[in-house]
């Protein structure tokens, strides 16, 4: 049963005024990481509620209690829960989504004001969150519209779930999800989970997602003497907490990507001729990575172990030093506390709790062989588990008619690099499949400066979510 071509004209009639909510929603600066932003996420909980009220959605705002960010207490925003439809005879398709937003500044080199949704000559809808998450968030209110406005019954019962955290680590969200997964909660009943919060692999093929990585992050804090000291006066003299730091980071991870944590790379089951196949089907070339890199920087010229070091492959990154001295000019400082940051991207059966203790035994080992008298310390900041799921489920099933339906074209199958840390929890708690239907492109810049999405993405894919509602509706009548 495709979507009605009724919805999916609406869809073109309206695009205008859908890009137009777009822009009101990208002009509340919702960015969860920053604590001075955190009134502008609470607004967009509201907002987002308002709205899905106002499309015929029975809305619930949870207060998710409070939490410490950079040594300050902050209440979290409230997650939004929302229920379309009790007709035992459809299935209930429960969907997630993500209203908070990366940091984003003028002057970290975007091209326009990142919180004014402009739209290019060339289709782009620039803004921050225009494709993470914002875009397709209100690419499900697009789909509730149409059976709003034209009093059409939805294909399927609608749940929703959406979170102001998730930019940074989710948190108070696992406990949500496992207590309304329980009889009587808000998500008792599912029957299947739609996640639309990534991206193709390339601006051409659209994909379905079947699995994310999972992260460890992880904060080496080294410290010293009392305060910040000349190094005229004191270089050569003292153990330096920066010096110690440097090396300490540069055990971690080699130029080419290979971890060198004893244990983690080793946790890795090597991929065997029939999986390498996986990867060699998807369409995507060594160019693709280097185009959306903006450098021909790639590791490998074999788009194989290109793909499977960002699908199938841990990776560790280093972020940065929090105290180093950064600023203009030359300033001959020895930071008294420097704190260097690093996270790892985690792949089954690998989980934050397996890995920190391997983690702790090599710095610890690492600095010890040092034999600094400087003060050492590992903190983990926030985990996530990696998902990984099976694409022969119906629920990929009705995706992938449906992909095919709007697109014309066969979805390439893909794993992700990235994580969202709630979709395991989903799949625990509720024991049903989850789906990953992205509605950007691979060079939509998610978390990066000038960050777009396509227009035609945005249009398209709405009509994607909605005609996906249908084909799991065909399939519960078969
Ligand atoms: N939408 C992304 C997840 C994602 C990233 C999917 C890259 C596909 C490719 C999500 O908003 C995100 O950025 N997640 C964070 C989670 C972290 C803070 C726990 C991430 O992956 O860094
Ligand atoms: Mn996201
Ligand atoms: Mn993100």
């Amino acid at each position: 049963m495709p979507a009605p071509k009724e919805f999916l004209d609406f869809v073109d009639n309206n695009a205008d005024a859908f890009v137009k909510r777009l822009s009101e929603a990208v002009s509340i600066k919702s960015v969860s990481g920053d604590a001075s932003y955190r009134p502008e996420v609470f607004k967009m909980s509201d907002w987002i509620s308002q709205q899905f009220k106002a499309v015929g959605v029975q809305i619930e705002q949870v207060d998710l209690g409070k939490h410490v960010m950079d040594g300050q207490e902050l209440q979290l925003p409230k997650a939004v829960l929302g229920r379309l439809g009790n007709d035992p005879n459809k299935k209930t398709v429960l969907v997630y989504g993500h209203f908070d937003v990366q940091p984003a500044n003028l002057s970290d080199g975007w091209n326009t004001d990142p919180f004014v949704l402009t739209v290019q000559p060339n289709g782009q809808l620039v803004g921050r969150g225009s494709s993470d998450d914002k875009g397709p968030v209100l690419g499900w209110l697009n789909v509730l519209q149409y059976h709003h406005d034209t009093k059409k019954e939805l294909p399927v019962n609608f749940r929703c779930c959406f979170e102001g955290m998730e930019e940074n680590g989710s948190e108070g969200l696992d406990e949500l999800v496992e207590r309304e997964s329980k009889p009587g909660g808000w998500f008792d009943g599912v029957d299947c989970v739609c996640i639309s919060d990534n991206y193709w692999l390339n601006t051409r093929t659209p994909v379905l997602t079947y699995g994310l990585r999972g992260l460890g992050y992880y904060k080496l804090n080294i410290t010293g003497p009392a305060r910040d000291l000349h190094s005229g006066v004191f270089g050569r003299t003292v153990h330096e907490p920066m010096t110690d730091l440097i090396k300490l980071m540069s055990t971690l991870v080699d130029v080419n990507g290979k971890i060198l944590i004893p244990g983690v790379d080793e946790m890795v089951m090597t991929a065997d001729v029939q999986e390498r196949r996986l990867y060699e089907a998807l369409d995507y070339s060594i160019k693709d990575v280097e185009e959306s890199a903006g450098a021909p920087i790639a590791l490998s010229s074999d788009k194989v172990e290109v793909l499977m070091g960002r699908m199938r492959m841990p990776s560790l990154s280093l972020h940065g030093i929090e105290g180093a001295f950064y600023g203009p000019g030359a300033k001959t400082v020895i930071p008294a506390k420097v704190s260097g940051k690093f996270s790892i991207r985690l792949v089954p059966p690998q989980t934050p709790e397996n890995i920190l203790p391997l983690v702790k035994a090599h710095v610890e080992s690492e600095f010890a062989k040092l034999g600094s008298k400087n003060k050492f310390e590992l903190e983990q900041l926030h985990g996530g588990k990696p998902w990984v799921t099976d694409i022969n489920h119906w629920n990929f099933q009705a995706a992938r008619t449906a992909t095919k339906s709007i697109y014309n074209k066969d979805p390439d199958m893909t794993r992700e690099g990235g994580s969202i840390p709630v979709t395991l929890t989903f799949a625990e708690a509720l024991g049903v499949n989850v789906l990953l239907l992205p509605m950007g492109r691979g060079d939509d810049g998610a978390h990066s400066t000038n960050e777009k999405l396509d227009r035609s993405n945005f249009i398209e894919g709405t009509k994607l979510l909605g005609s996906y509602l249908y084909e799991v509706a065909a399939i519960s009548t078969q």
